[in-house]
């Protein structure tokens, strides 16, 4: 189906010509779009410690970065210029941000990273640089200028608190207004520039790098690994050299370490568990007075019930993951669970079979999901 915020691409055309490729401008993306919230709001966000904020500033050429929380006094009688406030994870917090992520999933969820807001007024931007993301840039209300480039020349600035390229030569430019939006690949190098009071909406999407997919594979291998057997030299012999670590030794510790094997089951159990776990500075609130679980079904069964904003669901195969944990149901429960990671939502009546009822309530207890619909 063509989609118009895809400039009247089908999804999959978008995916086979420009994502993790080439840029795409769509003039009207979303024609009725507004901003997600007023300019105080994403102040008052920003002072929130639950919730990643940095403000960047150029003075007199130079930048600075402050990571927030931070007060009203920060926003208070800033000048009007040079400087740009960048809010991450507004998705969970905003329902309508959510909302928003929705028409994206035609990327898969897993690869979501989150939707930050920024606020800038005349003159603000975070400079030229690059990202290792692929990014959606919605322009909310005011204008900017965004410049790009294919330049394969992506050395940096040193010695500056941000990623600033130092060569940037803008190949490209648009000014974008209210509804219009931009995608860049990871590596496309941009700048965007506030040409009035600006939000921008930024849906960024992750992409781990081999290294940090290695680093934490270790660290899961490490939980799940069980190897049996205590280093032993019943055959010692009278060594010339008490500090010299021997061939036999070093023989014996190969073969130990060659007993560290892994299956295909290891790496989806860690893949589902690594890509729904959420980030460290996430707290989920659970419910301050729970309803027995004769309650909850009966309610979640009348109202239907929603991930909270903050919870990641994915699945492999026959394996749930829920912030971080892995389940494996029964078919049934399986069909109901998927549904609702896919929607993020179970409608009303939706029929539950007891080992779903089960996850269900230990996630409404742990404030995973809730009863009702997202408003
Ligand atoms: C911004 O919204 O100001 C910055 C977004 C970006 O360039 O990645
Ligand atoms: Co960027």
């Amino acid at each position: 189906m063509k989609i118009s915020y895809l400039g009247g691409l089908t999804p999959q055309q978008f995916l086979q010509r420009h994502w993790q490729k080439k840029p795409l401008l769509v003039r009207n993306a979303f024609p009725a779009f507004r901003d997600l919230l007023k300019r105080e709001q994403l102040f008052d966000l920003a002072c929130r410690d639950d919730v990643q904020s940095r403000l960047v500033l150029q003075k007199r050429g130079a930048w600075e970065v402050s990571h927030g929380p931070f007060t009203s006094r920060d926003f208070r009688g800033r000048p009007n210029s040079k400087w740009t406030l960048l809010v991450q994870g507004v998705n969970h917090v905003l329902p309508q941000a959510q909302r928003l992520l929705l028409q994206f999933s035609f990327i898969p969820y897993a690869r979501l990273d989150d939707l930050m807001i920024s606020y800038a007024p005349p003159g603000g931007g975070v400079g030229a640089h690059f990202d290792s993301y692929d990014v959606f840039l919605l322009q909310g209300s005011g204008r900017r200028l965004w410049q790009i480039s294919k330049q394969k020349d992506l050395r940096l600035v040193a010695g500056v608190p941000l990623k600033i390229l130092k060569n940037f030569k803008p190949e490209q430019e648009w000014v974008l207004g209210m509804g219009d939006m931009l995608y860049l690949p990871p590596h496309c190098a941009h700048n965007g520039v506030a040409l009035d009071g600006c939000m921008t909406c930024s849906i960024g999407f992750r992409a781990p790098s081999a290294q940090e997919l290695a680093a934490q594979f270790l660290i899961y291998l490490q939980d799940h690994l069980d190897i049996r057997g205590v280093y032993r030299d019943p055959g010692l012999t009278l060594q010339q050299h008490p500090a010299q670590i021997s061939d036999a030794m070093l023989r014996q510790a190969t073969q130990m370490l060659g007993h560290i094997h892994w299956g295909k089951q290891d790496v989806e159990l860690f893949l589902g568990r690594f890509l729904s776990e959420p980030k460290p500075h996430v707290i989920f609130q659970r419910p301050s007075r729970p309803l027995s679980g004769k309650n909850f079904y009966r309610k979640c069964n009348a109202q239907g019930l929603y991930l909270d904003l903050k919870s990641q669901m994915l699945f492999c195969h026959d394996v749930i993951f829920m912030n971080g944990e892995a389940f494996r149901p029964g078919r049934r429960a399986f069909a109901s669970l998927s549904q609702l990671a896919d929607g993020r939502e179970l409608k009303p009546h939706t029929d539950f079979d007891q080992e779903t009822r089960v996850l269900l309530y230990q996630w409404y207890q742990a404030g995973y999901i809730k009863m009702g619909c997202m408003t």
